[in-house]
């Protein structure tokens, strides 16, 4: 018996709880044990990158994220953790795939119409992340209509998320509020093309750089240069954010853009391993259950396919790739940007 009076782990933990919080359908002799356990695995890990999630949104919801104090840095710490903890949530899907759709079968039909689609705690991600209701693959799959949609509090909950300002809606601002090209930074930059009416110096030079790097079979893309950077921008990002990261990604070399690039990168690669998750549990639902419909009700593997092609966040982050040039054509960058610039200082 414990009778000192320090802090003992069971009760610390809660151990308890959680481990007599276990209870299949189905007798003890099946995998359901296992398929319990992996979910809330899952559920628990999801807790954590919403934890993570709402800290770096409120880093950035400040106007004025400053790199010197380090709130940069800790938001980056933060999204690197998220990528970390999605590396384990994909792995984990293979312990899950040691269970053999036979064995699934054994207590499959006691679950319907439950299923992951109603994880509250995964559309809480993907709806502070940047996701939204109008954006979703089959969307009205998600109101409360049919057995193994959401309940009506669980769809609330979801609603409210997406009127809070999104991790995506925040970096948009973000990028917007960068001063590289506030005129009195450019002062002494010489134009190697000539200067276009109403435009900023470095944006008349970079069409026509751009134009002089695409192929004959490219030329279509100029039209597109156009309308990102130069007039409507893409998706959620504004021209002037489109500006900015395409700016940050040129000039990622430069010691002040080694934290924004890699910003700019992680939210990539979240967008990406989030994919690779999708993926993964795609294809072991194929192996499992084959083309039969989902227990919750979806039409299965078909709809898995449908959300992991439409559910990208940052998309417009990987678009910015089409318009990069060679390195060896980058202008020099007049010394008032290179020294004087700190980020979001307006
Ligand atoms: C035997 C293993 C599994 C099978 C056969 C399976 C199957 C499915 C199917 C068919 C759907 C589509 C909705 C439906 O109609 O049911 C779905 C959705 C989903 N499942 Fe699973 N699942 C399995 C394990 C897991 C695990 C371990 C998780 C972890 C939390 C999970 C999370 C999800 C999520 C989040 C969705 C919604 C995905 C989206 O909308 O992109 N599933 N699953």
């Amino acid at each position: 018996m414990n009778d000192t009076k320090g802090l003992y782990y069971s009760d610390y933990l809660e151990l308890d709880k959680i481990l007599n919080s276990q209870h299949p359908k189905s007798s003890m002799k099946t995998d359901e044990l296992l398929f319990i356990i992996i979910h809330q695995t899952y559920e628990l890990w999801f807790k954590q990158v919403i934890h993570e999630v709402d800290a770096v949104r409120e880093i950035f919801a400040s106007k004025k994220v400053n790199d010197n104090a380090g709130e940069m840095s800790l938001a980056l710490h933060k999204l690197k953790r998220v990528v970390k903890i999605f590396e384990v949530l994909i792995q984990q899907i293979s312990i899950l795939e040691t269970m053999t759709s036979m064995d699934f079968l054994e207590f499959r039909n006691l679950l319907q119409p439950s299923s992951g689609f109603q994880s509250l705690q995964f559309r809480i991600i993907e709806a502070k992340l940047g996701l939204k209701m109008e954006h979703r693959y089959k969307a009205e799959y998600y109101k409360n209509i049919r057995p193994g949609g959401f309940n009506a509090g669980d769809y609330e909950s979801i609603t409210n998320v997406e009127k809070e300002a999104t991790l995506k809606e925040l970096i948009v601002k973000w990028a917007e509020r960068t001063p590289f090209f506030d005129e009195s930074l450019w002062a002494e930059y010489q134009n190697l093309y000539t200067l276009e009416k109403d435009e900023q110096k470095f944006w008349s030079d970079y069409k026509q750089i751009y134009a002089n790097s695409l192929s004959k079979a490219e030329q279509n893309q100029l039209e597109a240069l156009d309308k990102v950077f130069y007039k409507e921008g893409s998706g959620d990002f504004s021209k002037n954010a489109m500006r900015a990261v395409l700016f940050i990604m040129m000039y990622r070399n430069l010691p002040i853009f080694h934290l924004p690039f890699d910003l700019l990168t992680t939210l990539i690669d979240i967008d990406e391993l989030f994919s690779q998750w999708r993926y993964k549990h795609m294809l072991m639902t194929r192996r499992m259950i084959g083309m039969r419909v989902g227990t919750g009700g979806t039409s299965g593997a078909g709809y898995l396919e449908g959300a992991l092609r439409q559910h990208y966040i940052f998309k417009e982050l990987n678009e910015v790739t089409t318009f990069l040039i060679e390195r060896s054509k980058l202008p020099d960058l007049p010394n008032a940007v290179k020294e004087k610039m700190s980020f979001n200082s307006k």
